[in-house]
């Protein structure tokens, strides 16, 4: 498209590629945007400017850190206007039909500066691209860039993007009930309930918003647990244990949340550190280890263990099923609770509907936390739980506001209806198998590649070096995708939904990149 511009003045200070003679300066300056976009609107300086939607200034600074944007405001009378802006959304405003109502017009510009100077910078969006809507596996950013969006919201998006069927029942719902609080029955809450119960080990169901909240509430339950179980010691054994059961054991690389109780059980440092004294009393173990398991899961000390049976921020490592066996021994052995954390790798993400059902009953948890593709992207967080745990649990001990809404639980019921309808985990199983193959395929011979693993649509690329540079080219290749671990594995995790030839054009781009950027 072509856009005619006088009004516009750009200044890339630093590691951009746009310079030249500036016709009409800025008479006020307000606000420096350093933003890390990619900007391919702003490349008018007084003169008939081409502007395509993916040339110029992509190439040279799509994700470029060094790269800041000072956007001009100048005063017509009493109207301050936003020149920046405005061009930014004549130039958006070409949009085709195909382009949802809400997705048009979209000023990449001027969201990039709202979030640069407004938004608490808790994520370094290295790659600021501005996402507008999505179909399925693919999503579309501000500047009609199309995506295959491996990343999914981190393992969120299990029908993908926009689901039709989906949309209808969460467009139903908020039509009907949105919100009622927790001091009232809904149907939607209490289906879901049964719903999750009948598909797990669990007798209950606690819903909460997030899978930091979920896992919180497994330490309050398990100290609940123990709580009423010292209650009902009798005086010899009180005077012996002294007091309730209260401490955790977690694992190296575990990943839990970033809340004061799930932090503490969370294994990265730099995560803690700042923050700390988190909650006191947990230790970590090595995962897949059951001797250094055993070394510090102790009777009348140890509440619970948390485990994630696939670890997924921690770098994309399965749980065998000896281990998991194991775990379950020792706790029954040392009279505490086991708790499993799904919230990445539950809900089929694995091929099977909960990540642990793949070894059986023998490694059945106490506990569950899911979460992030419970309602596909509506916040959801949930806590399944056998009824001894849920014994100990009073009206009081624990609630939330918000939690298991009629929207939300509502969404969950498609999406557990979805997920487990004929053929699906068997796809996610054949698709996620052959995602492996073709990964380690294609990425043969390359010399930082080390291996890929996983399990079900739950997949790490391990390299021996920072897969960073690999992220940024296959965003800038269509491909969006993160990092695991230490930031050396590339983790993959798209809708479950995701098709065969979408894994050909996910792999061929990943290892096309991979040649080129990390060598
Ligand atoms: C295994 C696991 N547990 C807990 C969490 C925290 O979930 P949330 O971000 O919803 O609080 C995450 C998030 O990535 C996770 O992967």
């Amino acid at each position: 498209m072509q856009l005619f511009c006088r009004s516009v003045v750009v200044v890339v200070q630093s590691g951009g590629s746009v310079s030249g003679p500036r016709r009409e300066g800025p008479r006020r300056t307000r606000g420096k945007a350093t933003t890390t976009a990619s900007s391919n609107r702003f490349f008018f300086f007084g003169k008939k400017a081409t502007l395509t939607r993916t040339t110029q200034f992509s190439s040279t600074s799509f994700g470029g850190a060094s790269s800041s944007v000072v956007v001009g405001r100048r005063r017509r009378g009493n109207v301050v206007e936003d020149i920046a802006a405005k061009a930014a959304s004549v130039s958006s405003s070409s949009s085709s039909e195909s382009v949802p109502k809400y997705a048009r017009n979209v000023n990449t510009v001027q969201v990039q500066r709202d979030e640069n100077e407004c938004v608490l910078n808790t994520y370094g969006r290295g790659q600021s691209r501005v996402i507008t809507h999505g179909k399925g596996v693919v999503c579309f950013d501000s500047e009609g860039k199309k995506y295959l969006d491996f990343t999914a919201g981190i393992a969120v998006n299990c029908l993908g993007h926009a689901d039709e069927r989906l949309a209808e029942v969460i467009a139903e719902q908020a039509k009907t009930l949105l919100h009622t609080s927790n001091l009232y029955h809904t149907q939607p809450q209490a289906t879901l309930a049964r719903k999750l119960v009948e598909t797990s080990f669990a007798d209950r169901a606690f819903f909460c918003n997030s899978g930091t909240e979920a896992n919180e509430a497994c330490v309050k339950f398990a100290r609940k647990y123990h709580y009423m179980k010292f209650q009902k010691m009798s005086k010899s054994d009180q005077e012996f244990y002294k007091q309730p059961a209260t401490e955790t054991v977690s694992f190296k690389n575990g990943f839990h949340g970033r809340t004061m109780g799930a932090l503490a059980l969370t294994w990265k440092e730099q995560y803690r550190k700042p923050f700390e004294p988190l909650m006191p009393g947990n230790t970590f173990a090595t995962y897949g280890d059951l001797k250094s398991a055993a070394k510090v899961i102790k009777r009348g000390k140890t509440a619970v263990v948390f485990v994630e049976p696939a670890q997924g921020e921690g770098g994309i490592f399965p749980a065998d099923a000896e281990f998991l066996k194991g775990l379950r021994k020792l706790c029954d052995e040392n009279d505490c609770l086991l708790a499993y954390d799904e919230v990445q790798c539950g809900l089929g993400r694995t091929g099977y509907l909960w990540a642990h059902q793949k070894i059986g009953k023998e490694c059945e948890p106490d506990l569950l936390s899911a979460a992030k593709p419970l309602a596909n992207g509506l916040p959801i967080g949930c806590v399944l739980m056998k009824q001894k745990v849920a014994d100990a649990m009073q009206p009081g001990d624990h609630g939330s506001t918000f939690a298991g809404g009629p929207l939300v639980c509502q969404a969950a019921l498609h999406v557990v209806d979805r997920v487990q309808e004929p053929g699906f985990l068997d796809n996610v199983k054949t698709n996620g198998k052959y995602l492996k193959d073709k990964l380690a395929e294609g990425l043969k011979g390359h010399p930082m590649f080390k291996e890929v693993r996983g399990t079900g649509l739950l997949v790490g690329i391990q390299f021996t070096d920072m897969a960073g540079p690999l992220v940024k080219a296959c965003g800038e290749n269509g491909l969006l995708v993160i990092t695991a671990g230490k930031g050396d594995v590339l983790r993959l995790v798209p809708p479950l939904v995701v098709t065969k030839e979408q894994i050909d054009e996910a792999v061929k781009i990943i290892c096309e990149q991979a040649f080129k950027v990390m060598v």
